[in-house]
Parts: structure tokens; sequence; C-alpha cells
């Protein structure tokens, strides 16, 4: 692995199984990631030192994910300047997933996070690997293969 341009965080090692799926995407089109748990509600100080000081060690997208009262994407988002992707995670404290995905998609005019659906972990590492495709053209053609292959797959399917 090189240099890490996205970081993944999540609010508790609870989340791990659902946050691995983001891993999984970035594996398969060659981004170099890291991966950390920072909580919120936990570890403030390791938040604030985290969100503040992404961007100056090379990150360009951060990932995070939290279950009910997701606060972890929101104020990431709040001290960064880099695009947060969120991910709302059905997890044991929370009462349906509405808290978690509301949590992180609701946030104030200024302050965006881009929240995918719940549980929806794959979708942010694809979009983040899309992100970085913005300025990396080997990760774009990964992409690009990729969206050919999910065509293929329900072409294949076809019953008509
Ligand atoms: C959130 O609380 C975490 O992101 C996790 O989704 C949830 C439960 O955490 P644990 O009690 O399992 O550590 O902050």
């Amino acid at each position: 692995m090189g240099q890490a341009v996205v970081s993944i965080v999540m609010g508790s090692d609870s989340d791990l199984p659902v946050m691995r799926q983001a891993s999984e995407m970035l594996d398969q089109f060659g981004v170099d990631y890291e991966m950390d748990i920072v909580s919120a509600h936990r570890t403030p100080e390791k938040l604030f030192e985290f969100a503040s000081n992404a961007h100056k060690r090379g990150i360009q997208v951060i990932i995070a994910g939290a279950g009910g009262a997701a606060h972890l994407p929101g104020m990431v988002a709040s001290l960064s300047p880099l695009p947060v992707i969120g991910v709302p995670i059905k997890s044991s404290n929370s009462i349906d997933g509405w808290d978690s995905v509301l949590s992180i998609l609701q946030m104030p005019g200024g302050v965006p996070v881009a929240t995918v659906a719940l549980n929806g972990a794959k979708n942010a590492g694809i979009l983040s690997a899309q992100i970085i495709s913005v300025s990396n053209n080997s990760v774009r053609e990964k992409i690009i293969a990729y969206k050919a292959e999910l065509k293929a797959q329900v072409m294949r399917k076809s019953i008509g």
C-alpha cells in the first residue's frame, strides 16, 4: 500500500462488518486507504485531531460511518475541508435505522455530508474512488470497467 488518500473512520469496532465493504471496493479500484475507530462521543479529542489534520497528511476523501446518535460524520465535516461521505449504520443502539440516517443526512446548510443508504458502505467506497478518479486516470479506467461489468451482469440475466 502507498500513501493513503481515503480515510475510513467509524464510531465503533461494531461498525466494522459494514464499513469493511467500503475498503473492499477501494481494494478493487486500487485506491490506498487507512482505517480507524474514531468515536465522536467516547474519543472527542481524537475526533478533533483527526478531522483537523487529515488533509495535511495527504488524505483527499473521508468516509465516516456511525449508528444511532450518529454524530461522527457531521462533526468530521464541521472540522475538515475534505469531502465527507457519511454511512448510517443500523447498529445495536439504533431504534430502526432512521435515527442513524437522519443524524447524518439532515446537516445544516454550509456543512455537507454526502450520505449513502443505511449500511451503504459499498457505495461509499465506490463514491470515494470516483472522487479520487477525477485526477487519477488509472482509477477512472477501473471504474469504467466496473460499470461495464455491472451492465454485462444484468444483460446476462435478461430473460426477454
Ligand atoms: C455509535 O454507536 C457507533 O458508531 C456504533 O454504530 C454504535 C454502537 O457502538 P458500540 O456500543 O457497539 O460500541 O457511536
